[in-house]
């Protein structure tokens, strides 16, 4: 219901839906950090008008050499976009697969993206009674059946929070075929330097990884991320972009923002205890919680409960809360829903907004039952 341009914090939507202005919603639908966005780009805003006047440097120049630098690869192994999401579609226009295997449940833009194109997709179903991990037994069945000229993958993957094992990676690149892994989310996992496959994808012929800004320094607004590959994908990616894709204002918000390294430290810490925390609460609710290593959590309503996922988020969308229904996501049933992990007080709020409901229906005292 509220996912009408088919993703999570749709303000808009929601105060058309409840009636309320969109600022009176705690939004756990869209799974930005709460810390954010970092105090450095606050100078950054302040002196922007300067700028306005200028076009953008049409290669995001001194952005990619801080990019560089950070993750040890060449600058022409970088594209900067128009967020993660122009990369997945570059990449995807780039590949011009024929089939694509998608793990499902995933991130809707992918097949998107592909279907677009005319492509066709083989999904790889993620088992829930194994937490969704995606294992060698589910790599090494669409590799013999799929077909497949493409995976595309999410490390975390949205909406489970699972990351993907760099093995099968490497699996998939040895049977020849192309991968695309968006590790969007991966900035919230604390050792992201050591996880992290960029600097196998700045040298691998077949091998493209995608990462979001927006998520970790909370600037969905300004839309920016980058993909990374072997020049010569990168350069025939770059050759698929609109000009001055990237904004000036987004790239100088993105080099303010890799050098606050305080609030990536904190970002990071925060998210470790709070997680913990918020998991522990969901589960004396009854609720099943998939483990995850990001900053949300893919929740299975209470055996008990009679509510569905739907239901559930017009109940809590009632009491000013925004949760994501997620049995829109392919593999999922009408029980599961996703929700970001924010500051203490936000999640007390949801904690109570969603007891209240779970009561409600058991009751039969509320809208839902
Ligand atoms: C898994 C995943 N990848 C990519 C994106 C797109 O990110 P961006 O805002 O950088 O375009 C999203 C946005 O929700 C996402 O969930």
């Amino acid at each position: 219901m509220l996912e009408r341009y088919g993703h999570g914090g749709d303000l808009r939507t929601a105060s058309e839906v409840f009636g309320r202005s969109t600022e009176s919603f705690d939004d756990f639908s869209s799974n930005m950090n709460p810390l954010g966005p970092p105090p450095s780009i606050r100078n950054v805003l302040a002196g922007y008008l300067e700028h306005i006047h200028a076009y953008p440097d049409p290669a995001s120049r001194a952005l990619k050499k801080t990019l560089a630098d950070r993750h040890g690869i060449p600058e022409n192994a970088i594209l900067v976009g128009n967020g993660a999401a122009e990369s997945i579609d570059l990449a995807v226009r780039a590949i011009k697969p024929g089939v694509t295997a998608l793990a499902m449940p995933c991130f809707d833009e992918y097949g998107d993206a592909v279907r677009k194109l005319g492509g066709e997709i083989y999904p790889i179903p993620l088992d829930a009674a194994k937490e969704f991990e995606l294992g060698e037994a589910e790599i090494d069945a669409a590799i013999e059946r799929s077909g497949a000229d493409l995976y595309m993958l999410g490390s975390p993957n949205n909406p489970t929070g699972r990351l993907v094992d760099s093995g099968l990676i490497y699996r998939l690149l040895d049977s020849g075929a192309h991968v695309v892994l968006d590790e969007a989310f991966l900035d919230f996992v604390p050792d992201e330097g050591k996880v992290t496959l960029v600097q196998a994808a700045a040298r691998h012929e077949r091998f493209i990884v995608i990462r979001s800004m927006t998520k970790f320094y909370s600037v969905p607004g300004i839309r920016l991320g980058y993909a990374v590959g072997k020049p010569s994908t990168i350069s025939r990616l770059r050759k698929l972009q609109v000009p001055w894709s990237v904004n000036s204002l987004a790239q100088q918000i993105g080099e303010a923002a890799l050098m606050d390294a305080e609030f990536e430290a904190r970002s990071r810490q925060w998210l470790v205890t709070e997680r913990q925390w918020l998991t522990d609460e969901l589960r004396r609710l009854d609720m099943q919680v998939t483990p995850s290593e990001a900053n949300y959590l893919l929740l299975r309503l209470p055996e008990s409960s009679r509510l569905s996922a739907s239901q559930l988020q017009l109940e809590m969308g009632r009491r000013g809360v925004l949760i994501r229904d997620a049995s829109r996501f392919q593999g999922l049933d009408h029980r599961y829903i996703r929700v970001a992990i924010k500051l203490r007080e936000q999640n007390e709020r949801l904690l109570r907004a969603l007891s209240e409901c779970l009561v409600a229906a058991e009751d039969g005292s509320g809208d839902s039952a």
